[in-house]
């Protein structure tokens, strides 16, 4: 089974926009996929709920309350949306079920400065140390050709971090969430820039980079 966490202390930088496509995109694909709401707002249920009953199945689990409980053994993979301001010892709590995170980062000074001092506290904790799960970092709501993102870009390159894609900023993100499905159920003329996007960050989770060597 797969382990797929979102993870970023700062708010609203994309964790349950990445963690609900991502559960639609494995659902899609035929894999049979639960999704693990951590965060007591619980946005990945709310997206849950309103799923069409027509789409491929995923069982919500609410995490934040539960943690795994309920989860089926026959499960492909899971996705685990975390919560924001998650540190120290909950922070060490959520990582015991990780075995890749997945850290989204806006194209903003304070979100970049954030997650620099996330990936030190992270880099320190005994999961990463021990290297019992993988991080990467993939920029969130990009606009091409704006300064903050030529920033953002050059800031995700010198951290010590594979930064495996980036993802523009667009509505067919705000659509899905609001329909229950992932950009890969939109219609394929109005969500093909996002599927291409999305590309290197699916390739990535298919390298055996993305696990840590015991589970490979
Ligand atoms: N690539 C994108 N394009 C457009 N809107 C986006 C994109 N990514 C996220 N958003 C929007 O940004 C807002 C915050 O995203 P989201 O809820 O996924 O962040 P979060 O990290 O889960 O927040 P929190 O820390 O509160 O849990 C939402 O309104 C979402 O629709
Ligand atoms: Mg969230």
């Amino acid at each position: 089974m797969r382990h797929i966490m979102v993870l970023n202390p700062k708010g609203g930088c994309g964790k349950s926009t990445l963690a609900t496509n991502l559960a639609a995109y494995y659902a899609s694909k035929g894999k049979k996929v639960a999704l693990a709401d951590y965060d007591e707002q619980q946005s990945s249920l709310d997206w849950l709920e309103r799923r069409p009953a027509k789409r491929a199945e995923i069982k919500g689990l609410a995490g934040y309350r539960d943690g795994l409980k309920g989860l089926s053994r026959t499960t492909d993979v899971v996705i685990l949306d975390a919560p924001a301001r998650a540190h120290g010892k909950e922070l060490t709590n959520l990582l015991h079920h990780a075995e890749t995170i997945l850290i989204p980062v806006l194209p903003s000074q304070i979100d970049m400065q954030a997650t620099e001092k996330f990936i030190h506290e992270l880099r320190a904790t005994p999961t990463i140390k021990n290297n019992k799960a993988k991080i990467a970092l993939v920029a969130n709501r990009v606009r091409e050709g704006t300064l903050i993102f030529d920033d953002l870009d050059a800031f995700l390159d010198k951290l010590p971090v594979p930064y495996i894609a980036t993802l523009r900023e667009a509505q067919n993100y705000v659509r899905a969430y609001t329909r229950g499905v992932g950009i890969h159920e939109l219609p394929e003329y109005l969500s093909w820039p996002d599927r291409e996007e999305w590309g290197p960050l699916i390739d990535w989770l298919n390298t055996r980079a993305s696990r840590p060597r015991a589970a490979a």
